[in-house]
């Protein structure tokens, strides 16, 4: 098989394309033939060296793959042989295979390309626990929706507009134009405007009832203050950490120096009728259960044209450097994957 490597920490030209031997799948995993994995911002912060999730370096990073199934572990039925699948993976999904355990594995409903497919798992599900599970998202309430033309962020836009509330999201200027026509309400540059500001001017003063904050640091101290009565402040990365694409010990500090460590204690937010609630997906798998639960909710959506995965770039394994850089230089609008 073919991994992509992270060789050491650095920049994107680490990534290396290496060979190994086809793994064999253990009991009740299945082993995957890769037609496509999902790129997140947590392989780059990973890239980096600054995700402590990450097994050590050298590794081989990803979350997700969408594939078909081409070789059985012990006790795992037979019917799940050639087929389309889905799967979250702790790590190693920059390959052209893998084995993962089948409580991972969905299988992939027909008409959904492997493309697709691999957008699904980690944006979808991140979005479905901020907005839907923990965000509780009601008719009528607004979203304030960080890095909208994120993958995270185009998924949460399309369940919030389901769900029937207002969507104001930033993103850098160049994506406006689109996300507006994928539905997001109201934009906001939120690298020349103050965000806080244009917030409560969208909103008349009142404040939004759901931030997703991926950002983290100074930006979490703003969104809480911009937060309505019974408002709900999602936290759910650091991408401001990530300041440029080698590890910077200034960038960490100024954003741990900008995160409100003290704003959200209990007495405050009992009486400001706020809430703060953190979402990684990369700590859920104790609770596989609930994530084939969503998995069933979010596959429906999808067969009811409700949710449909953007695709920004595909890149080949032996362009993994560009595909970061792609991301890290904003260009994404949607979902990056990498084909075999
Ligand atoms: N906790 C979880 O379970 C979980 C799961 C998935 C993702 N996340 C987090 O959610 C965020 C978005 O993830 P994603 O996979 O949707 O992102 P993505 O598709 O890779 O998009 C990244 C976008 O983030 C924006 N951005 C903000 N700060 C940035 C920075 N310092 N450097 C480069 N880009 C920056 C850029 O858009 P603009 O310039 O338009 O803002 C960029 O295009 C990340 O922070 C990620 O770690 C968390």
């Amino acid at each position: 098989m073919r991994q992509i490597w992270i060789t050491k920490a650095g920049p994107p030209e680490v990534l290396q394309v290496k060979d190994a031997p086809d793994p064999e799948p253990k009991a009740g995993e299945v082993r995957i033939r890769v037609e496509a994995s999902g790129i997140n911002f947590a392989d780059i912060l990973g890239r980096i060296g600054i995700y402590p999730d990450l097994p050590s370096i050298p590794c081989v990073p990803g979350y997700e793959v969408a594939g078909r199934v081409e070789a059985l572990g012990q006790g795992v039925d037979t019917g799940w042989a050639g087929r389309d699948v889905f799967a979250l993976t702790r790590f190693g999904a920059y390959a052209d295979v893998i084995c993962v355990p089948l409580a991972q594995v969905f299988e992939r409903p027909g008409g959904m390309s492997a493309g697709e497919a691999a957008a699904i798992p980690v944006n979808y599900f991140t979005a479905w626990q901020l907005c839907v599970v923990m965000g509780a998202l009601k008719r009528g309430e607004t979203a304030l929706i960080h890095s909208v033309g994120g993958g995270v962020g185009i998924a949460a836009t399309q369940i919030a507009k389901h769900i029937g509330a207002t969507v104001i999201g930033t993103a850098s200027a160049a994506k406006h134009a689109e996300m507006r026509a994928h539905g997001v309400d109201h934009l906001i540059d939120y690298r020349t405007e103050d965000f806080e500001a244009r917030t409560r001017e969208i909103t008349k003063g009142r404040g939004v009832e759901l931030i997703l904050d991926p950002v983290g640091g100074a930006s979490w101290k703003k969104g809480y203050r911009v937060l309505a009565p019974t408002g709900r402040l999602g936290v759910f990365g650091i991408s401001a950490a990530a300041s440029g694409k080698e590890r910077s010990i200034a960038g960490m500090l100024s954003m741990l120096a900008g995160t409100p460590w003290l704003q959200f204690n209990p007495l405050a937010l009992m009486n400001a009728n706020k809430g703060v609630f953190g979402v990684n997906l990369g700590h859920m798998w104790g609770e596989g259960e609930r994530l084939r639960g969503w998995g069933a909710e979010l596959l429906d959506l999808w067969r009811h044209g409700v949710i449909k995965p953007k695709i920004a770039a595909t890149f080949r394994f032996d362009e993994a450097a560009q595909a970061h850089h792609f991301i890290q230089d904003r260009k994404n609008i949607g979902k990056v994957l990498l084909v075999p």
